[in-house]
């Protein structure tokens, strides 16, 4: 839960690590996750959107977050590591409400970034206010700035930078549990080479924050294709969760793929499917002391 999550973004903060939160939408990219991140002796965050809870619930989001709760919940039972579960980039206050009555995931991310700021504080706060209504555990994460790309139901055309000053009222006047960044990573396959990263920026977004006596763990977005020094110069900065859908996703799917064309003969899906989750975790390199950083999507 909740609670214990916390302790790992503490253990995180202090020992300068990130913890990979990776999407899932569905059990084969779950459990390559769950087993590559066991081979490293790592927790994991694995996390839904929108669109995966509608997806695994055939069109019904508090049906698909049960289902994954339950599916993730009973695998990670195999296991001795930590599994925790974020809801990533919500935007609908009502299913977030379910959420917390549910008491499935650990935490929960808001998104309203693309709102003005005041509007942006507003939403984030009765987020949190929402928890705590409900004596409930589960961190919430709150975004400043923007990322460019798409994300599930969010697409930004441009980047905007988070500013430091902005950040300190921010988490201030929200009462956010972690605060993801935009400090030059993009969502999704198309971010190309054109990343323009400010390491410089996370350093100071995090100086203000200490200076006003706020430890907050920082989230960064868009971390797929970062690569791993550019990662390590980013994970100086307090950033503690690191957020990876293109990555395990696209690396599992386009796995899939390979497999079932190179064998016509595969009719059920365990068959191709079984060996591409193993091809998948096998391949998929993960680094020790929970910082996982991968870069080749
Ligand atoms: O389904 C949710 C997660 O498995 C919760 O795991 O109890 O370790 O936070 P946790
Ligand atoms: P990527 O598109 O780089 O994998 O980022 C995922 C993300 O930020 C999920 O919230
Ligand atoms: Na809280
Ligand atoms: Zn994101």
């Amino acid at each position: 839960g909740g609670e214990e999550l916390a302790t790992v973004y503490d253990e995180a903060l202090d020992e300068g690590f990130g913890l990979i939160a990776s999407n899932v939408a569905e059990p084969n990219v779950m459990m390559g996750l769950m087993e590559g991140a066991d081979r490293m002796n790592s927790d994991l965050l694995l996390q839904l959107s929108g669109g995966a809870c509608k997806f695994a619930g055939n069109g019904d989001p508090v049906a698909g977050l049960k289902a994954m709760g339950t599916y993730i919940e009973t695998i990670a039972e195999q296991y001795d590591i930590g599994v925790f579960l974020n809801m990533d980039h919500q935007t609908n206050l009502e299913f977030i409400e379910q959420q917390i009555e549910l008491d499935i995931p650990s935490s929960i991310m808001i998104d309203a970034s693309h709102e003005p700021f005041d509007e942006n504080v507003a939403t984030s706060r009765e987020v949190v206010e929402m928890v705590d209504a409900a004596d409930s555990n589960i961190l919430i994460e709150a975004e400043l700035g923007q990322i460019k790309g798409v994300e599930d139901e969010i697409e930004a055309e441009e980047a905007f930078y988070t500013d430091p000053e902005q950040a300190v009222e921010f988490v201030d006047k929200t009462g956010a549990d972690l605060l993801a960044i935009s400090v030059g990573t993009q969502h999704g396959v198309a971010k190309g080479k054109d990343l323009e990263l400010r390491p410089d920026l996370a350093h100071d977004i995090r100086q203000e924050l200490r200076d006003h006596g706020l430890d907050t763990p920082l989230v960064l977005h868009g971390s797929s294709g970062v690569q791993p020094d550019q990662l390590q110069e980013m994970l100086k900065h307090g950033i503690c969760k690191v957020n990876k859908d293109t990555r395990y996703q696209y690396e599992y799917t386009r796995t899939a793929y390979d497999l079932y064309r190179e064998t016509p003969e595969a009719i059920v899906p365990p068959e191709g499917v079984e060996d591409a989750r193993d091809t998948f975790f096998n391949e998929t390199e993960w680094s020790p002391d929970k910082s996982v950083f991968d870069p080749r999507v």
